[in-house]
């Protein structure tokens, strides 16, 4: 049985600005107009969808992650704002126990905001302090300033640079960010 603290129904996040909630149908526009920005789509790792019926396929990924308590995928949603502009997830590590990996998007036309780097924050936070994880890592291109530097305001420390090897021929950072020393599991 997973250590995690893992609740039953999906967990939403709130803070002043945004909400980090549930993934749903409303938000599959959304992901395609993200998804098929290329320059992001190859930043974040993510194949360029070929039409908006992936979408469906998409949710229910993220939808089968949290059911098996394999991750948590929120949507990211501004106050105010009719729409998600993005996502933020945990992915919880097959190997090592109370391990997840950080993963964010968010629109272009949203970039610059401070959004990425709250929704990061409150993804973290939430996977720390409720969940109960020892330790949130993150994989990034080395030519990617943006997510380095929202990694680093996220709390997330640099720890080392990992070459290049035959499955990821670039150039990688890995970022981590411990369960503070005095806060117990
Ligand atoms: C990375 C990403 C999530 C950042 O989201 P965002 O909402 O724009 O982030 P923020 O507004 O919180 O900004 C993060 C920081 O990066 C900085 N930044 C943005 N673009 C930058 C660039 N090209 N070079 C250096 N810094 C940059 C911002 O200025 C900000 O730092 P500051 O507050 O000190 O000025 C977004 O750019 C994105 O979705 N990119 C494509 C996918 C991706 O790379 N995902 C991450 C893969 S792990």
């Amino acid at each position: 049985m997973s250590p995690l603290r893992i609740p039953a129904a999906f967990p939403t996040l709130q803070e002043e600005s945004l909400t980090l909630r549930e993934l749903d149908e409303e938000d599959i526009p959304a992901w395609f107009a993200r998804a098929s920005d290329a320059e992001a789509a190859d930043l974040a790792g993510d194949p360029v969808p070929e039409s908006i019926d992936l979408g469906v396929p998409w949710l229910e990924r993220q939808r089968s992650l949290f059911r098996k308590q394999a991750g948590i995928r929120w949507a990211i949603v501004p106050s105010g704002s009719p729409v998600s502009i993005g996502t933020v997830g945990l992915t919880f590590s097959p190997r090592e126990e109370q391990v997840a990996e950080l993963g964010i998007v968010v629109a272009r036309p949203h970039w610059g905001m401070g959004f990425g780097t709250t929704a990061a924050r409150m993804a973290v936070r939430y996977g720390i302090f409720e969940l109960g994880l020892n330790e949130v890592r993150a994989e990034v291109l080395q030519r990617n300033p943006a997510s380095k530097r929202l990694l680093e305001k996220a709390g997330l420390k640099m720890i080392r640079v990992l070459p290049p090897t035959e499955a990821e021929p670039e150039v990688m950072v890995l970022y981590a960010l411990f369960r503070p020393a005095q806060s117990a599991a």
